[in-house]
């Protein structure tokens, strides 16, 4: 059953009844498929709640401001060339040393579960330079959280007009382009699938007005970009202060709209 109204797209995330598709238990140590069944994200009930808890405490840990300042500065040293640096700012304040490109390999499948030998040999190469027990894994599904979704958001903010401010632009992106289009989930007792369609819920008439139009100016919305109920993001804040870094950033590189005004998220 695929969801595209708001209001039942909210109920079923916040129905406990309904979990993510359940991961393989059985995969080789240190394979993408052996991360996957150790994470928060692909868990349900108490092991969730519990895995929940280790990020919310690793994430509470980092101040969303400071990670807006140095996403602008590594921006800015960079000339602009902003990719890689959302994961490079949240693995130096997560403290931990990892090339961006071992978390881009291992990212890659981490959400659609595709499990290739470049997703693996990436999994491997981090667990050997972080560690493979419980604390490790939560900064690692930090980063791999992060990576994708934080990328997309400001690619997809860019192809917008940026006479906006920051906040609108990022907030509006959020809800009219989702970086994530699609939220799966299993009915635990009859087995049934549901796809939510953001897209779809975020443009619903019945809760957006004149929903096809992309208005950075809407301000506060309740948009399930980055989810509701049982599991949302635990790390908006994080993940809009380092795409608003990144576009602070740009915005204040020598040639590149420097005449736009920078702004408090
Ligand atoms: C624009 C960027 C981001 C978007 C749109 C986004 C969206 C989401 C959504 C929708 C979920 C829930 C998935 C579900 O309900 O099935 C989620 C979970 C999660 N996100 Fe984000 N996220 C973003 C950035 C980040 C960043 C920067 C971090 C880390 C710093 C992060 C960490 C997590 C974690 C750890 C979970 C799993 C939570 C759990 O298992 O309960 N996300 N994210």
């Amino acid at each position: 059953m695929v969801i595209t109204r708001h209001d039942e797209a909210r109920a079923v995330l916040a129905d406990p009844r309904y979990v993510p598709p359940p991961v393989r238990q059985d995969a080789p140590p240190y394979t993408l498929g052996w991360l996957r069944a150790r994470v928060s994200r692909f868990s349900s009930g108490e092991t969730h709640a519990e895995r929940r808890r280790a990020l919310e405490e690793r994430l509470a840990e980092l101040d969303p401001a400071a990670l807006r300042r140095s996403a602008r500065e590594a921006t800015l040293e960079r000339g602009g060339d902003w990719t890689g640096v959302p994961t490079q700012v949240l693995a130096a304040a997560l403290g931990v040393a990892v090339p961006v490109s071992l978390v881009e390999a291992a990212a890659t499948g981490y959400l659609s579960g595709e499990e290739t030998p470049e997703a693996d040999a990436a999994v491997a190469g981090l667990t050997a330079l972080v560690g493979d027990g419980p604390p490790a894994v939560t900064d690692l599904t930090l980063l791999l959280q992060a990576h994708a979704a934080t990328e997309a958001l400001i690619t997809n903010a860019l192809t917008h007009d940026d006479r906006a401010g920051v906040e609108g632009l990022l907030r509006e992106t959020l809800r009219h382009d989702p970086p994530l289009r699609a939220s799966r989930r299993v009915e635990q007792a009859t087995g049934e699938e549901v796809v939510i369609d953001l897209v779809a819920a975020n443009r619903d008439p019945a809760v957006f007005a004149d929903p096809e139009r992309f208005d950075p100016a809407r301000g506060e919305t309740p948009h399930l970009t980055f989810g509701h109920g049982v599991r949302p993001c635990p790390a908006s804040a994080h993940a809009l202060a380092l795409a608003a870094g990144v576009l602070d950033g740009l915005r204040a590189a020598p040639g590149r709209s420097a005449s736009l005004p920078e702004e408090e998220l």
